[in-house]
């Protein structure tokens, strides 16, 4: 990947591993990359501004307040990157990101961000492990920053498992991956949908399923970073830099679904939509009483995919292209061949869901691509970030 002039801003904060960034900042550079760096005061006791200063070739940032431009350095910093990274991230520094908190210039700028973001946590086991430091890490997962997680092994503080700088290698490669998306999408529209939907029963229960929206979300940023006007709509709260459309329920997400169809070159449906709703809603809570069993009557809920690839075909037009996602817990690929046909899409992703490791919620899936044409085409295990480039590419080919 060439990485010639690219802009790449490096957050360091208080942790022992931030001498290792050394490394990092002279790899940027020998590759032709141009780098600024920021470190939080505390960073400044484990590595010099001087050192930092003559590896980069440029000003090093610690102080917010600087009389030399007219425009506050968190937002030219900001305005500046085309990636920014936070390594080692200390758990104080995750904390103040995932909660908006903005009292230093590393901060600062990571609050101004809105491109894409890696962050490389280094600090002791335990903290590591604290549910509070785990749930920012979620938090910051959900808005769409890499998480590079520390590794195993002996830790400065004595400790021995979880909690040392990933390898610098590893920061690098996933910068240049980021810095490789081509704009192969600038100018489409793409309208993805993901997570489960939510079917209320009465104001305290729900239908609902498996899907987190990992996998709809990893294609909204992929789109997002080949350049596509993205529309996510989604069941789950997340906050990217892109239009997002909050739905519960299947009924809802037709209705957004149909409101953004005008327009869009893509519609990829990888939500889960639960294909039946209960047929009375109970505007009250349903009391427990004495019959051992309860039943629910539930009707049919309109099925979004076929209902707009109906819509596409009566419109003689050939957009948007759509895209359906099978989940299946057996027979995967003949079921998948019988839906690609009643339900009429360009092409159908599928993956078995009956298998931990990929799937429902995992970070992980492996798909057959099949197209109506009868071709179909293999994504080996790996990443749901990979995999939603690798169908991105494929249906844009
Ligand atoms: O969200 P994750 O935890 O990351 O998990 C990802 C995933 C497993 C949910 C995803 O990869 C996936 O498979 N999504 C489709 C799930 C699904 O509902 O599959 P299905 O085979 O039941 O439906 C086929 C297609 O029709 C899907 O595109 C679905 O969105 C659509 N559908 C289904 C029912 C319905 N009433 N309306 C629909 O539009």
């Amino acid at each position: 990947m060439n990485i010639e002039n690219k802009h790449i801003l490096i957050g360091i904060t208080g942790g022992i591993a931030a001498y290792k960034i050394c490394e990092l900042i002279r790899k940027f550079k020998k590759n032709g990359a141009d780098v600024q760096v920021i470190c939080t005061p505390n960073a400044l006791n484990f590595v010099t501004k001087l050192t930092l200063q003559n590896l980069s070739q440029n000003e090093v940032f610690v102080d917010e307040f600087h009389p030399k431009h007219w425009k506050p350095e968190h937002i030219s910093l900001a305005d500046w990157a085309d990636v920014m990274i936070i390594a080692p991230a200390s758990a104080n520094t995750i904390g103040k990101i995932a909660q908006g908190i903005a009292d230093n210039l590393l901060t600062s700028v990571a609050c101004a961000f809105p491109k894409p973001m890696i962050i490389a946590p280094a600090m002791n086991v335990n903290m590591w492990q604290n549910s509070g430091v785990q749930s920012n890490i979620n938090i910051l997962k959900s808005r769409g920053a890499e998480i590079l997680p520390p590794e195993s092994g002996f830790l400065a503080c004595g400790y021995l498992g979880r909690g040392r700088l990933c390898s610098i290698d590893k920061i690098f490669d996933c910068a240049c991956d980021i810095l490789s998306y081509s704009k192969i999408l600038s100018g489409k529209k793409v309208v993805i949908t993901s997570g489960g939907t939510i079917e209320k029963i009465d104001p305290v229960r729900y239908i609902s399923n498996f899907s987190s929206g990992k996998m709809g979300l990893a294609l909204a940023k992929c789109a997002n970073l080949m350049g596509a006007e993205v529309t996510l709509i989604t069941t789950k709260d997340v906050d990217v830099p892109f239009k997002t459309i909050k739905v519960q329920s299947a009924k809802q997400m037709l209705e957004s679904v149909n409101s953004e169809f005008e327009g869009a070159d893509f519609i990829i449906m990888a939500s889960a939509v639960a294909d039946y709703r209960v047929k009375n809603y109970s505007e009250q809570k349903i009391k427990k009483g004495n019959d051992e069993t309860i039943t629910l009557e539930l009707v049919k809920n309109p099925d979004i995919l076929k209902e707009i690839c109906n819509k596409k075909q009566e419109s003689l037009k050939n957009t948007p292209i759509i895209v359906g996602f099978c989940a299946e817990s057996e027979n995967l690929e003949e079921n998948a061949k019988d839906k690609i046909n009643k339900k009429g899409c360009d092409f159908l992703i599928a993956n078995d869901i009956s298998r931990s490791d990929i799937g429902f919620n995992s970070d992980e899936n492996e798909v057959i691509i099949f197209d109506k044409s009868g071709g179909k085409n293999k994504l080996e295990k790996s990443s749901k970030t990979l995999i939603a480039r690798k169908i991105l590419e494929y249906i844009n080919h």
